[in-house]
């Protein structure tokens, strides 16, 4: 049944003053702004709104916009999997017809058009997105696992002597990016100009141009050297398949795939570890076997979707979505965040998802993230990785003063400060082994969150089925694997 809602838009003259007309007042059960002091703590926000006015609700973006934020799990996945009623071109979208949307918008950058696959629709998706899918299809997952361990070792060799980190500028922000600098084809590129440039354009501070900028030459400098001369990764595969993309249409491919797999598996990377650190629950699972380490990737996907919401959908007609009337024209928020936690999903929160993959993080539908198993695979064998290397890390502050950073599109962990009793650096290109915690020095510091320190060499299930070995190998102080065994291990580890 539908609601007798007023269209978001306002054009129904027997349904009063629209959401975006001041005079509608914001009193309770009214519409709700999605920024500002209403915004303070969205997920609280997306729970009153889900009491107030069910699985679809009308918001206001900034400038007081108009918008729908889906909040229902089947919603959402209807919302995705229907074509034919919405579209991801906000070319349709009314307030921005009517110019409502002023040109310096902060939302500007999700809501202008651009010619790549997430806003085309039609033929024109299916072209671009063809070529992204088949230069993602020719990428050797071997040498991705390979890149990945390679560079979780760097990273961690670049603090584990001190004894103290803070994971997400020196591990979480950097691994997705040297891996993806690694796909693309120019590992070169990766350094810390790069992480910091990308960073700060995604957070939209005073300089996000000049670093957008940066970024950019880089990906040009790439396209024109794999035209001239193609190689086999992503850029060349992608430059050279038959939908015969432009220059222009790579390099926003190339940026669209380098900024989307940076922002996520950061924010990933970041609250699976998080999760890890601080609930002691989920780690004894982790360390008993109970659990393993994609399972865990998996459940914080489920309670924390790297992307909380993207905007956005636009209906082609009109058409009624959770009860609610949808205009022609009308805006759409798909929502990973508050359809994950839809209670007709997930009546228990503490519930596990454990062998459930049905959350919303990577969208579905003609748009569904490509890069998924890309991302997943980054966040499984880094924080593996880590988590052997440093077996007994521990929360470096109160759990309290952790602090996020949240627009409407993500929810940023701002710092995730750590400490472990220092360790030596390991060889780069050897599996990660656990190392050995001093006796006298492997307790809790009094005083001190974060739990219970872990037993050095406790066994976790493997990361990747594929290597079972890897896990448990070469603990510093088990006795040393046989020669066949320890061949395998580094075979499997270098990606022959
Ligand atoms: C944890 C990591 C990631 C998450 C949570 C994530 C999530 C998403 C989501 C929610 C969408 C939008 C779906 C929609 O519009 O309905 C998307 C699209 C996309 N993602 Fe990812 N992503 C991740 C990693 C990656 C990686 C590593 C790559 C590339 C290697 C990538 C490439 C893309 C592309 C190209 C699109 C646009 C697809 C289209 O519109 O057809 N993503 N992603």
């Amino acid at each position: 049944m539908t609601s007798e809602s007023p269209s978001l838009t306002g054009t129904d003259p027997t349904s009063g003053p629209p959401p975006g007309c001041p005079a509608h007042g914001l009193g309770p059960g009214a519409v709700h702004r999605l920024y500002g002091p209403d915004a303070e703590d969205l997920d609280a926000l997306y729970d009153r709104l889900r009491e107030q006015h069910g699985t679809v609700a009308p918001v206001l973006l900034h400038d007081d916009v108009p918008m729908w934020v889906v909040l229902g799990h089947a919603e959402n996945l209807q919302l995705v999997r229907s074509p034919s009623q919405y579209t991801r071109d906000s070319r349709i979208w009314t307030p921005l017809r009517e110019g409502m949307v002023k040109p310096d918008h902060p939302l500007m950058p999700h809501i202008a058009w651009q010619p790549i696959c997430s806003h085309a629709e039609g033929n024109e998706h299916q072209r671009l997105r063809a070529a992204v899918t088949a230069a993602m299809a020719t990428i050797d997952h071997r040498s991705v696992r390979r890149h990945i361990g390679r560079h979780t070792q760097g990273l961690v060799n670049g603090f584990c002597e001190r004894g103290r980190a803070e994971l997400v500028s020196q591990f979480a922000e950097h691994l997705p990016m040297a891996v993806m600098c690694e796909i693309l084809g120019m590992p070169e590129e990766y350094n810390d100009r790069m992480v910091q440039a990308a960073r700060d354009a995604l957070k939209g501070t005073e300089t996000a141009i000049q670093s957008h900028t940066y970024v950019m030459d880089a990906l040009s400098r790439l396209t024109t050297r794999r035209r001239a001369r193609p190689e086999d990764d992503f850029t060349s595969h992608l430059i050279g398949h038959p939908a015969g993309l432009t220059d222009d249409e790579v390099r926003e491919h190339l940026r669209l795939v380098l900024f989307a797999s940076y922002e996520a598996t950061a924010n990933l990377l970041a609250n699976a570890l998080r999760m890890v650190l601080t609930e002691p629950g989920f780690r004894a699972q982790l360390n008993g076997g109970q659990m393993t380490v994609p399972e865990a990737i998996e459940q914080s996907l489920w309670d924390e979707p790297p992307f909380s919401t993207v905007f956005g959908y636009f209906a082609k007609q009109d058409t009624e979505l959770g009860g609610r009337r949808i205009r022609k024209g009308d805006g759409l928020l798909f929502a990973p965040a508050p359809g994950n936690v839809d209670p007709r999903v997930r009546p228990d929160l503490s519930a596990s998802m454990q062998g459930n993959r049905s959350h919303l993080a990577f969208g579905g539908g003609p748009h569904e993230c490509p890069g998924q198993d890309i991302g997943r695979a980054i966040a499984d064998v880094g924080v593996d990785a880590l988590l052997t290397r440093l077996s007994d890390i521990q929360l470096d502050c109160a759990e309290e003063d952790l602090r996020w950073r949240s627009s409407i599109a993500s929810r940023h962990l701002v710092a995730l400060p750590v400490r472990f009793e220092p360790k030596p650096e390991q060889d780069v290109d050897l599996p990660p082994r656990a190392m050995p915690v001093p006796a006298q020095r492997s307790g809790p510091k009094e005083g001190t969150p974060g739990g219970d320190p872990v037993p050095a060499a406790a066994p976790r299930q493997a990361a990747f089925p594929e290597a079972p070995a890897a896990r448990t190998a070469a603990p510093a102080q088990a006795p040393a694997p046989s020669r066949g065994l320890w061949r395998r291990l580094l075979r499997w580890w270098r990606g022959d």
